[in-house]
């Protein structure tokens, strides 16, 4: 018999047919959901540039003039804090001949267009323009930045591209009410680690929420005892989920909390909670941190993940919070560090035109759960 070939030439619709079909027959998913070109476009058109996207934390904007420029699938953005001290977000590109007004992080007065210095205020209003004087009909007050919709939960940032569509909590408001109880806006992002995998986008919260490979990959870290079948899957709407399960502290290998647990969380010390929010953000609590999860897309075959590794504002006072948040930090990277390697791999092996899809576990549902709604908004043509 011949070896399947997997073409990088079929239809979009073609590839999420063969895979939901797949899915609904108990097997994984085709590899081209993973290596089409195509099927990325149609996911930058139709999520990426129609839904909510994570973008940071609100405490990394303390000041009036703080701004960050973002990129989302190609799409430059400016989130910056104005001076009433709003966080407000809009299109990095020059209402002039569309230049990048700015450029990585820092904190400024005002936006400087670096071709022809054309400046705009925090608000991405336009305040002046040199040599204009013989532009006919040229109103400065009638000239900005484009604004991008922001809004801001738990002292988590979201911007959306699209101009219109419903808000964040009106799209995602079932989830985050269940996640309202960590009280994030009560935390603060005390370390932050960024790490870029080879693998499409979509492998990492799969990987996150794939319970078959814990006691494998992660056999000499966390999960020793570890047991994957206790976790308990609750779907909500939007693809979203949420589960509870039982797993010690991600402080280091002994698992035995270096600060002890967060005042609000109820349960004991191996309580432990998920959640896939958006397409591209999941939480991952214990009872004496709580991490969340940064997806970015960078190509098909690469993306980012950023870590926030989140903990009670009051602890950054203490004597010893330094050296026991990175422990943490350290800790949580080796883990990721684990998954890395051998997503590399899996993305290499995927991609063979050898590789049939195989039989799925019960323990990879959370993991078919959140790609088939990404699917299903893909071949439904509407993130909303
Ligand atoms: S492109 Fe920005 S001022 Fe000309
Ligand atoms: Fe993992």
């Amino acid at each position: 018999m011949a070896t399947p070939i997997v073409s990088t030439q079929r239809k979009p619709q073609d590839i999420i047919a063969e895979a939901l079909s797949l899915s609904l027959k108990g097997r994984q998913f085709p590899g081209t959901i993973y290596t089409s070109a195509e099927l990325y476009e149609l996911e930058k058109e139709r999520i990426f540039r129609k839904d909510w996207q994570i973008v940071g934390r609100t405490e990394h904007y303390p000041n009036a003039g703080d701004y960050k420029v973002h990129r989302i699938v190609g799409e430059s953005v400016i989130v910056c804090r104005n001076e009433a001290g709003e966080l407000n977000a809009f299109r990095n590109v020059c209402a002039h001949r569309g230049a990048e007004v700015a450029n990585g992080e820092g904190n400024t007065k005002a936006f400087r267009c670096p071709y022809h210095a054309w400046v705009y205020g925090l608000d991405g209003g336009l305040k002046r323009v040199t040599n204009a004087e013989d532009i006919q009909g040229f109103e400065i007050a009638n000239c900005r930045l484009a604004p991008v919709r922001l809004q801001t939960w738990g002292g988590f940032v979201f911007i959306n591209l699209a101009k219109e569509g419903p808000g964040l909590l009106e799209k995602y408001g079932d989830i985050l009410g269940k996640c309202d109880f960590l009280r994030t806006g009560e935390m603060r992002a005390a370390r932050v680690s960024v790490l870029e995998p080879q693998c499409n986008w979509k492998l990492i919260n799969e990987n996150v929420f794939d319970l078959y490979h814990l006691n494998v990959v992660h056999a000499n870290s966390f999960a020793r005892d570890f047991n994957p079948r206790d976790f308990k899957l609750y779907p909500l709407s939007g693809g979203s989920f949420y589960g509870a399960y039982r797993s010690r502290s991600l402080c280091n290998a002994a698992g035995k909390s270096l600060f002890g647990s967060i005042p609000w969380l109820e349960g004991d010390e191996s309580s432990a909670f998920a959640a896939q929010v958006l397409p591209t953000f999941s939480i991952l609590v214990r009872h004496d941190a709580v991490y969340a999860l940064m997806v970015e897309p960078l190509g098909v075959e690469r993306c980012r993940l950023t870590i926030y590794t989140l903990f009670p504002q009051d602890w950054l006072d203490r004597k010893d919070f330094d050296a026991n948040a990175n422990q943490y930090n350290d800790f949580i990277r080796l883990i990721f560090a684990e998954d890395i390697d051998m997503l590399a791999a899996l993305q290499t092996g995927i991609s063979s035109e050898a590789y049939v899809p195989g039989p799925a576990t019960e323990l990879e549902a959370p993991v078919h759960y959140l790609t088939k709604d990404i699917l299903q908004r893909l071949a439904e043509g509407s993130a909303a």
